[in-house]
């Protein structure tokens, strides 16, 4: 079995200090810090929890790639789901072999949590945009 536990669930947010303070005032959440990656075109903060995280996410600059997320979903949405893999090069390895898809030519990059990180495209998980995380 390649996965382990959820690491997290990312939500797209129009405007991230608004989706703080609505985490907050709803569910009383300790949430971190904004940090911003320009790398990754997005800005997130993350709320911990005991079995998983929620990523939010806000698009940073000209080129976010989430910028069309938002068009096609102004409100925001759920972006991806990240699972933790114990070897992130052997994931993509046996994935390649089984034909699926990594997006980037499957060259593992590093994450918003400083970890190797690839994605999977949804076209072959039901819509779901899979990260997958060395952790
Ligand atoms: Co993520």
């Amino acid at each position: 079995m390649m996965l382990n536990r959820l690491n997290h669930i990312a939500i797209v947010v129009p405007d991230l200090n608004k989706a703080v303070e609505n985490y907050k005032n709803a569910f009383n959440v300790n949430i971190s810090k904004k940090i911003d990656l320009p790398k990754h075109g997005v800005s997130t903060v993350f709320i911990e929890m005991s079995n998983a995280n929620i990523e939010l996410l806000e698009p940073l600059g000209q080129n976010s790639p989430i910028k069309n997320f938002l068009i096609k979903n102004p409100i925001g949405g759920m972006h991806h789901l990240c699972y933790e893999v114990e070897n992130i090069n052997d994931s993509v390895k046996i994935l390649l072999k089984k034909s699926y898809t990594i997006l980037g030519e499957g060259i593992p990059r590093e994450g918003a949590h400083g970890k190797p990180v690839i994605f999977m495209h949804p076209k072959e998980f039901n819509g779901t945009l899979i990260e997958l995380e060395e952790a």
